[in-house]
């Protein structure tokens, strides 16, 4: 069972992290969207929050540990017929959107927190605040929050559209690296 990473590839536990951390940061992408729309009453608006905030936390550390894992085990190395600025673009497209997932969790429960607000977890609950209110920080994190969700829109979608066209117009060598584990032990 080819768990770990090898030069070659990812193994499954690189797999298994890169989707289930797809989906969840593409649902949370969509709701954090849809409850700051224009068109949406402040009561559903309101309970989008309350969701967004429930599943943020309940993938919280795995978004971490997804992010860990790849600092700790390296990328691999292109495939044998990758250019070398393709492999470089397509490195850095990764590093970007692990980073931009990483400054996404950090500023979401900062800014609820410093706006004196608790961090709502289902019906369960909340987080209450662990440190004085701050306006202004507030406002940049909120910023920053926001923004780093329109950065990770567009990279994601570079990311999404690159994969798809190797699947189309090439053999599908690279798209294959997240399907079938080429790693070791
Ligand atoms: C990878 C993880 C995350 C993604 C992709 C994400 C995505 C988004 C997006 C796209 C928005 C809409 C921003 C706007 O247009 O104003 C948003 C808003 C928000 N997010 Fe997240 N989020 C993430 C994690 C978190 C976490 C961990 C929390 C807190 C526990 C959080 C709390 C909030 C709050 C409170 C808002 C409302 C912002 C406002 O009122 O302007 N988010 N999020
Ligand atoms: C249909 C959607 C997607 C497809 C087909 C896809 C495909 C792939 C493939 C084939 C690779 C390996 C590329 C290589 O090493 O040369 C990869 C890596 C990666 N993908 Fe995706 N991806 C998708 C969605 C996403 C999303 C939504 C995110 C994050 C928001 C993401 C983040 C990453 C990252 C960070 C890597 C680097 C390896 C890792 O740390 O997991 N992908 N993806």
């Amino acid at each position: 069972m080819t768990i770990k990473d090898a030069p070659s590839g990812y193994g499954w536990l690189s797999i298994g992290l890169h989707w289930f951390n797809a989906v969840a940061v593409v649902m949370l992408w969509f709701i954090g969207n849809k409850m700051t729309g224009a068109d949406v009453a402040p009561n559903e608006a309101a309970e989008l929050l309350r969701v967004h905030t429930s599943v943020a936390l309940t993938v919280y550390a795995l978004i971490w540990v997804r992010i860990g894992w790849r600092l700790y085990s390296g990328h691999p190395k292109g495939l044998p017929d990758q250019g070398r600025i393709p492999f470089m673009i397509a490195r850095t497209v990764h590093y970007t959107l692990l980073t931009t997932i990483a400054v996404m969790l950090v500023t979401g429960p900062l800014k609820v927190w410093l706006g004196g607000e608790a961090i709502a977890f289902y019906n369960l609950g909340a987080i209450p605040s662990p440190f004085a209110v701050n306006e202004r920080l507030h406002d940049l994190l909120t910023n920053v929050h926001r923004w780093g969700g329109n950065v990770l829109f567009v990279v994601a979608l570079v990311h999404m559209t690159a994969a798809a066209r190797q699947i189309v117009f090439g053999h599908g060598e690279t798209a294959k690296r997240m399907t079938t584990p080429t790693g070791h032990g």
